[in-house]
């Protein structure tokens, strides 16, 4: 499987280790690797930063439509994202901008726009790309879709663990319930809803080490590849 054309999809709630799982598939088969939600946290941080009502339709789409996209690629296969020449870094990690996202890429108008960018990328291919509507919506005909799941409670643990590895503040309560009400709003909106595509393979990450899921993954790659 070492087609520079290739599309992975990876989908699935917030914190279940898309990110570090679509990584190692990127490096293994020497493909890009995007995490299509930190385009949404952009959109999200034009908006709070701009001011406007997040649930105003008409001036989310206004800003979404006058980005400028950028993508480099980093040694790590990772694609990094640049807004109007500008890398935003670990202004998109805050729990204001997460909800933001959240918030805004639940209006469709404003969603079109992002989607439309995704789907040119998804076209091009090479690409190992991590969302929520990715094997749905984006790329409905990617080589392999995986759809990746976890309790809240699995998923907030591992958050708080990280939080306190890197010497942070972090309260369980608060980001479980953050967790669950991303979840509700992520799952529940109209318009590319998360949901697994009928055709992906099903992980359930809840009792497994990141390690585990990776190694899981890359086998499950291996035989399922078309
Ligand atoms: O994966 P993430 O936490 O960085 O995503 C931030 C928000 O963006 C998430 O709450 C929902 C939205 N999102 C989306 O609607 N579709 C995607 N393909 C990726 C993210």
């Amino acid at each position: 499987m070492q087609n520079r054309k290739l599309l992975i999809a990876i989908d699935g709630p917030a914190g279940v280790g898309k990110t570090s799982v679509g990584k190692a598939l990127a490096s293994k088969y020497n493909l890009g690797f995007l995490s299509t939600g930190i385009m949404y946290r952009c959109l999200g941080w034009k908006a709070l930063k701009s001011g406007v009502n997040l649930q105003d339709e008409e001036a989310v789409f206004q800003i979404a439509k006058n980005i400028v996209w950028g993508f480099e690629k980093e040694a790590d296969s990772n694609l990094k994202v640049l807004v109007d020449g500008q890398f935003l870094g670990d202004a998109l990690l805050s729990e204001e901008v997460a909800r933001a996202a959240s918030i805004t890429s639940a209006l469709p108008k404003a969603r079109a726009v992002i989607t439309d960018k995704q789907k040119a990328l998804a076209k091009e291919g090479g690409l190992v790309m991590e969302g929520r509507d990715i094997g749905t919506v984006i790329a409905p005909n990617a080589d392999l879709k995986f759809y990746m799941v976890a309790s809240a409670e699995a998923r907030a643990n591992r958050r708080v663990l990280q939080l306190k590895e890197k010497g942070q503040e972090a309260n369980y309560d608060e980001i479980l319930k953050s967790i669950i009400s991303r979840d509700e709003r992520d799952s529940s909106r109209k318009t590319a809803p998360l949901k697994p595509a009928s055709d992906a393979i099903l992980i359930d990450t809840s009792t497994l080490s990141l390690e585990e899921v990776i190694n899981k993954v890359l086998e499950l790659s291996r035989t399922n590849a078309s």
